[in-house]
């Protein structure tokens, strides 16, 4: 992680402790467009893996201008840092040209679920979180949406049919329950499986065994080695013919940063 990333990182109440980054990152299915619509540190943007375009957006004039002076200093392809208002962009962005899109929502929390008397220089009232929960069940069917709360009985309402995880997150006031609704109930394949595990020495194990399995394939006899490749395709119901046995095709689309103005052309 470079210095840069690091100071936007800390950020009140943002989601870069240790294991809540990656407890909302294994929840992430696989995308074309991220949105991060209340991006305020944007820990979740800055550690997942980029998807083909990335946008973030941020109504606080200060962190705006802080990520704008960082911007080219980070390593995500196509990403577009936007100062508006997240209810706006989510009112008008236009879903149906790009593929499969990601929002990752999290707003500030609604006051009576707070520990903490820190307050954002904008902040949410209760009936603007009500038009937020109502705003994100109308996005369209290609939108995959996550958004993050702490237990708190409006959203339970608003969002009973969606699937919801609990997990607990390390915060400034100790300890705290963190809510993450979906608008989907199953995660059989991840945008990024680096985080994969239930904690830090699951995720360990499983790395070391990645490792150690590519390794041993590696080693094979070209034979065997198609062979097994043959039969993974068959266990994940993918067409061998599409995927590329080298790595030659790495992201070729990859573009400069787009301005707040060339953002226009995506709504
Ligand atoms: C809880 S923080 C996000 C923290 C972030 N997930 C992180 O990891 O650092 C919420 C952010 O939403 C911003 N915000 C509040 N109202 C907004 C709105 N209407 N549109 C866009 N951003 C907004 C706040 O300024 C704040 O930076």
């Amino acid at each position: 992680m470079g210095r840069e990333e690091r100071i936007i990182r800390t950020y009140f109440g943002g989601k870069a402790a240790s294991g809540t980054y990656q407890k909302i990152i294994n929840q992430i299915r696989p995308h074309d467009c991220y949105i991060e619509p209340f991006l305020g540190g944007g820990s979740i943007l800055l550690s997942k893996k980029p998807a083909h375009i990335s946008i973030g957006v941020e109504i606080d004039p200060a962190i705006y201008a802080k990520w704008n002076s960082k911007l080219r200093h980070l390593t995500i392809p196509c990403l577009t840092i936007q100062h508006g208002d997240a209810f706006e962009f989510l009112r008008n962005f236009n879903y149906s040209q790009y593929g499969r899109v990601c929002v990752y929502l999290d707003p500030p929390y609604p006051h009576d679920s707070r520990k903490s008397k820190h307050r954002y220089a904008h902040e949410l009232t209760d009936e603007e979180h009500r038009e937020l929960l109502l705003l994100i069940q109308t996005l369209p069917q290609n939108v995959d949406v996550l958004i993050s709360t702490y237990p708190n009985l409006m959203y339970a309402e608003a969002l009973l049919n969606w699937h919801c995880i609990r997990f607990q997150s390390q915060t400034r006031k100790g300890l705290a329950w963190e809510m993450l609704y979906m608008n989907y109930h199953s995660v059989d394949d991840l945008h990024d499986t680096s985080y994969a595990g239930q904690d830090y020495r699951d995720r360990e194990r499983i790395k070391k065994k990645v490792v150690r399995w590519v390794e041993k394939y590696r080693q094979m006899p070209s034979e065997e080695r198609s062979a097994i490749f043959q039969a993974l395709c068959q266990i994940e119901n993918v067409d061998q013919n599409t995927v590329p046995l080298t790595s030659t095709d790495k992201n070729t689309d990859v573009c400069s940063d787009i301005s707040p103005k060339q953002l226009n052309l995506f709504v």
